[in-house]
């Protein structure tokens, strides 16, 4: 068992069968197992999952469509949010 998605503890099996289920882009991936929807955003996985991507559907790594990036939700002083005049 191969761990590929830690943040979402997704292993390489996990996203093969899903593959052969018919989810074939980054983003169905993404909406079914979550993966890279973790705390690193998908920086620990995201080569990864391309790459198994690439393999199990025979196309070149360069056709591999990649999610949207998000900025990261970084937490702010609760006071930050309160009208201060
Ligand atoms: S390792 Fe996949 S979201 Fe962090």
């Amino acid at each position: 068992m191969k761990i590929i998605c830690r943040c979402e503890d997704i292993t390489e099996e996990e996203i093969v069968q899903k593959i052969n289920e018919g989810y074939h882009t980054m983003d169905d991936l993404k909406r079914i197992l979550r993966v890279t929807m973790g705390l690193c955003q998908g920086k620990g996985c995201r080569k990864h999952i391309a790459k198994i991507l690439s393999r199990e559907l025979n196309i070149p790594i360069k056709d591999v469509v990649q999610p949207t990036y998000r900025p990261p939700v970084k937490p702010i002083p609760i006071n930050a949010t309160v009208d201060k005049e």
